[in-house]
């Protein structure tokens, strides 16, 4: 091949918030950040669009998903009709292993022990192994045994080298779902959380206890009370609050959920608790939410939430930003497939590896 290796972590060092490190994704990097700076937004983590160059790309690579995330079998699209993206050819078949141009290999499914890795005997040359996980290193066993082994990591980490957010903004005309546009109509209730995964140890529990103290927290989920019938999903529920508790389960690097996504959607101010405030003003305005580390106390957030709520000319200080957005969800796992085939096809013909895949992804 010729290519002198490249390790995917010096890569996206020397570029924080990029992924990757050739000319194409750079160019594709300022068109990117470009017109989010004419957006008065400058430096969001967004994916970078994989550009090919038809003359150069190989015509059709073989994506091999090893297992079904979470073992929950699910038909794999097509691609090309449903995302666009040309030259993917997925397969669950494990007899395509020998001639796969790539693997895709979901964290959980192998650390747990729940399938085995790829045989490495017979890995075929110029293959390459796609480690992929959207949950927290909190929630990532097992790293360990995974090391040495993997040419490209997908995440929701924007260093990765396949980036994939849970949700990022886009243009308001783009492919996105456009933000609905504030309006200072008073919505009929404070702050909702829903919570399904209720952990006492957990950080955002000792949070809800600390703010139910001083205001009404509406809880549903699992933990609480069902959403109402006739609301069918959380987005509908939060549309009657002003405020939504996007608390992640874990605090870690870049790891923000469709908890805060599923606000934003709904016209919710998000509070938030998972990593800094400044990680979170990558991926949107610094108005766009109130992080729990904005107040020297729990009760002076509690004060603040409800000096808002009684104030609409304020509280839009929090909303105006809408305008001009839209928001993109991936869907998981199709597209999460769809786009690491695409980044697989882009780099085909050289060489990839991950070094010290925990240090990186515990970082
Ligand atoms: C993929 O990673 C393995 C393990 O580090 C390495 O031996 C192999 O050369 C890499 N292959 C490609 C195509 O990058």
């Amino acid at each position: 091949m010729g290519v002198r290796p490249r390790r995917s972590r010096e890569c996206s060092k020397t570029r924080p918030g990029a992924s990757k490190c050739d000319g194409h994704f750079l160019t594709a990097g300022l068109v990117a950040a470009t017109f989010l700076v004419l957006l008065g937004v400058s430096l969001l983590h967004l994916p970078e669009p994989v550009a090919l160059d038809p003359a150069t790309a190989v015509r059709e690579v073989t994506l091999l998903i090893w297992t079904h995330p979470f073992g929950r079998k699910r038909p794999l699209p097509d691609c090309l009709a449903r995302y666009g993206v040309d030259g993917c050819v997925l397969t669950d078949e494990p007899r395509a292993y020998p001639h796969a141009d790539g693997v895709l290999v979901h964290h959980r499914d192998v650390a747990s022990g729940g399938a085995e890795l790829p045989p490495e005997a017979t890995r075929p040359p110029g293959q390459k192994w796609i480690w992929i996980n959207y949950e927290s290193p909190s929630h990532t066993p097992a790293l360990w045994r995974l090391e040495e082994l993997f040419n490209v990591t997908m995440s929701y980490r924007a260093d990765s080298d396949v980036f994939l957010p849970y949700g990022y903004l886009v243009q308001k005309h783009g492919d996105g779902q456009p933000l609905s546009e504030p309006s200072r109509t008073s919505r009929p209730r404070l702050v909702a959380w829903v919570v399904s995964n209720w952990v006492e140890s957990q950080a955002r529990v000792a949070f809800y206890y600390h703010l139910s103290q001083y205001i009404q927290v509406d809880v549903f989920g699992r933990a609480g009370r069902s959403i109402p019938e006739g609301l069918g999903s959380v987005v509908r529920l939060v549309r009657r609050y002003h405020f939504y508790l996007a608390l992640e389960n874990s605090q870690h690097t870049d790891y923000i959920t469709e908890k805060l996504w599923n606000a934003v959607l709904a016209g919710a101010v998000p509070v938030v608790l998972g990593p800094t405030r400044k990680n979170y003003e990558r991926f949107l305005p610094p108005e766009a939410f109130i992080h729990v580390d904005d107040f020297p106390s729990v009760e002076a957030l509690a004060g603040y939430l409800l000096a808002l709520s009684r104030d609409p000319a304020r509280l839009i200080g929090h909303l105006r930003w809408r305008t001009g957005f839209g928001l993109r969800q991936p869907t998981f796992w199709g597209e999460h497939y769809c786009t690491a085939c695409k980044a697989l096809r882009k780099t085909m013909g050289q060489t990839q590896v991950v070094r010290d895949l925990t240090q990186w992804f515990e970082s």
